[in-house]
Parts: structure tokens; sequence; C-alpha cells
């Protein structure tokens, strides 16, 4: 099976989990999407009804829309479920999320939701994160060159470009893709947040509740 079949089950699998009259996160990336596809496959089926979603990008949002599901902006109000993809899936269900660029807001929209659900094919799976992954964080423009030299202390950062320019997320900031190499990945995640100049960074640490994976012979799924 190829990795979009795989990527495409474990989604499948996730919206199991998604009832009628929840407020469900919509995650972003290639994984995400499948999930978001099938809620709104489910919307016109009739399977359910009185799906709110909140999206964790412009992109989503508008995959969504396009699709016929409800989305409304995310207000102080608890979600009752996230689905989303990751980068890289630690044994314990800590995350590195964003190389779709979108960390920002998935953090913001995912530590609302009751449930956390990742979804991934198994290349994603991990003994330690930074394994295989850059871990994203989202900078501000304003003085990013001196914010990049800050980061340098904790590993090896680039700044993200599209066609020869700084990639900019949809909150207007910078992304700068760091190389690092720890085993205490939660006190990494700290140290970074306290740098001047950073916005968030892509550790999703204690936030996943549920991985569902597939492998070329089985769906796993895995509980915090
Ligand atoms: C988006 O910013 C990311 O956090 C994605 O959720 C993550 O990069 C996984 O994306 P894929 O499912 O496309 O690998």
């Amino acid at each position: 099976m190829n990795l979009e079949n795989l990527k495409a089950e474990a989604a499948r699998c996730a919206v199991r989990f998604v009832k009628s009259g929840m407020r469900v996160g919509l995650g972003t990336g290639s994984t995400a999407r499948y999930a978001i596809l099938e809620i709104a496959r489910k919307i016109k089926a009739g399977e359910l009804e009185n799906i709110t979603g909140v999206a964790t990008s412009l992109a989503s949002e508008r995959l969504a829309r396009e699709n016929g599901i409800t989305v409304e902006d995310l207000d102080a109000r608890a979600l009752d479920l996230a689905i989303d993809g990751a980068d890289e899936i630690a044994p314990n269900l800590d995350l590195i999320k964003g190389a779709g660029a979108a960390l920002l807001r998935e953090k913001l929209v995912e530590i609302q939701a009751k449930e956390l659900i990742v979804v991934a094919d198994y290349t994603k799976m991990v003994r330690l994160l930074g394994e295989k992954a850059a871990l994203p964080v989202e900078i501000v423009r304003f003085g990013f060159e001196s914010t990049i030299n800050r980061l340098k202390k904790f590993g090896e950062p680039v700044l993200r470009q599209k066609n020869g320019e700084p990639f900019v997320t949809d909150n207007g900031n910078y992304i700068a893709d760091l190389r690092f190499s720890t085993d205490d990945a939660p006190t990494l995640a700290l140290e970074l947040k306290r740098l001047a100049g950073v916005v968030e960074t892509g550790f999703f640490i204690g936030m996943a509740t549920r991985a569902i994976v597939a492998f070329e012979t089985e769906v796993k799924e895995l509980i915090r």
C-alpha cells in the first residue's frame, strides 16, 4: 500500500470518533486533509449532523467550507475533539508539528480540544523527537536575523523560504526550521519559548491523547 492510502486509512479511522453535534478542530496537512474530506462525506451521507469545524489554517478552512462543513472561528469554548497530522510522533505521543507552517493555529485550536487524535502513516513514528524532522519555530519578522542567531544556541536554524523569499505564515510571521538533538524535548520547548522573537514552536508536548497510525499490515491505535 502506498503512503497516501495509509494516510487516508488512518484519517478514516479517526473520524469514527466524531459524533453528531460536536465542535471539531480541523487539522492541516496531507493527512488531516483526508479527515476533513471524510467528515464532509459523512455529513453529505447523513451519517453526521450538526458538526461545527474550527480550522487550524486558511487552507483547511477553505477545504472544509468547499466540502460543505460549517466552519467557525476559534472562541473561548472547548472543542470536543481535534484531528491532525504530525511530522514526528514519540512513543509517549509528544509531537513535532509545523512542516505545513500551521503550528501556531494548530496549537491554539488543539490546546482547547478535550481530545487530540493524531493521524499518520508509520514513517512518522520515532524513538526521540528530532530524529528525522527539523523543529519549525514561528518567529516575528521584526529582527528575525537576531532571533535566528539566538536560536543557534539550541541547534542549527534555517529560515524557511518560498520562491527565494522568506515564507510567511497565516499569521504574518516567519518560520525557522531548527535541527536539534536532545533527549529532553519538554525542557527544550520551554527554553525556546523564552527566547525574544519566538512566537511558538512545533513541539506539542503532552497534548495528543491518541494516535492512529497506519502500517502496511494494520492500523495501530496508541493511547497516551
Ligand atoms: C502542519 O503545519 C503540520 O503540523 C502538519 O500537521 C504536519 O506537518 C503533518 O503533515 P502531513 O500529514 O502532510 O505529513
